[in-house]
């Protein structure tokens, strides 16, 4: 017999979607379907596992009056109003450390492309130009001798810092609070973070406290050398803003693997070659998907069978399943 009836948001990666019909009677909606969601079905749902296709939202859980836990596809839930859902007594899951790695390894990736313009120098030799034209221009930055500043220094960040080191780097953070276990500089205000470094490494969840944070202001502090790489969340950077210090030449140049609205990518950041883009592949590949998506399902089956989730979110500390 099925565990329990879930609601499962978008298309999941290959091992849930093979995974949970084994356990659970699946029921599958996109975002065009909330409004007009069965109340019937709603009643019956009592799990949901989803990434960020649909926002698990006042909206969608006004729907769901017997709803247990929210598995999120992914570390950051912005998509989830774990608030709302830790009022209502409701578990949300994440897929933390099991991508940190990977993450970090993209991170540094996207740091060196930008840096010493390796997408730009291959686009070069694709185009036939080193022939017709001659070498690749030297690059206007060298990341010897940078310094680096970390915008969120949780797991994914002190792997990316743990690299960086390895580069000979010196690192800097900024976020909530000093960490008494790391040796790198802290910084009070992400200002006086940019006023001290010239690359930028943004790795701060989304959500309402880091909307639009890196601003105007951020990016002039940042200076003319800047560089701004982002493998968090978009909407932690001002986009319009960004755009500007880039045409501007207030910073040098970014590097982004995540957007405000993706999958759309500004026409401006789009036109400019000393911009780096990548469609959010930040722990896309087949071996961490499937350990996230191995977490995903063992949270589902935690809860259900043992009556504990494996990796709650700190909005919803619940570490027991309320029977009956
Ligand atoms: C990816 O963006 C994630 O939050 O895991």
């Amino acid at each position: 017999m099925a565990l329990a009836d879930i609601l499962v948001l978008g298309r999941m990666n290959a091992l849930v979607e093979e995974e949970l019909p084994k356990h659970f009677t699946i029921h599958r909606i996109g975002r065009e379907d909330v409004a007009s969601l069965d109340p019937a079905l709603g009643e019956r749902i009592t799990a949901i596992a989803g990434g960020a296709h649909v926002p698990v939202d006042a909206e969608l859980l006004g729907k769901l009056p017997n709803l247990e836990i929210v598995a999120n596809f992914g570390v950051g839930y912005d998509s989830v109003d774990a608030r709302l859902c830790g009022e209502k007594g409701i578990c949300v899951t994440n897929t933390p450390e099991v991508l940190s790695e990977e993450v970090a390894d993209t991170a540094l990736g996207l740091m060196l492309m930008t840096v010493r313009e390796l997408g730009a120098a291959e686009r070069h030799l694709r185009a036939g130009k080193w022939v017709s034209e001659g070498p690749y221009p030297l690059t206007r930055a060298s990341l010897q001798n940078r310094t680096l500043g970390i915008l969120g220094l949780g797991r994914i960040g002190k792997a990316i810092a743990r690299r960086a080191e390895a580069f000979g780097m010196d690192i800097h953070y900024h976020g909530r609070t000093r960490q008494d276990d790391v040796a790198y500089t802290y910084h009070d205000t992400l200002t006086g973070l940019a006023e001290a470094v010239d690359t930028l490494m943004v790795v701060a969840p989304g959500g309402a406290s880091t909307k639009g944070i890196v601003n105007a202001e951020v990016l002039s502090a940042l200076g003319p050398e800047g560089i701004v790489i982002n493998v968090g969340r978009g909407t932690v950077i001002d986009e319009p803003a960004l755009v500007k210090a880039l045409q501007d030449g207030t910073i040098l140049s970014a590097g982004l693997d995540v957007f405000e609205k993706e999958p759309q990518v500004p026409a401006e950041l789009i036109a400019m070659d000393n911009v780096v883009l990548l469609p959010h592949v930040g722990s896309a590949s087949h071996l961490t998907r499937n350990r996230m998506g191995q977490l995903v399902v063992d949270n589902l089956l935690g809860w259900f069978n043992d009556g504990r989730p494996v990796t709650p979110v700190a909005e919803t500390p619940f570490t027991r399943r309320k029977q009956g």
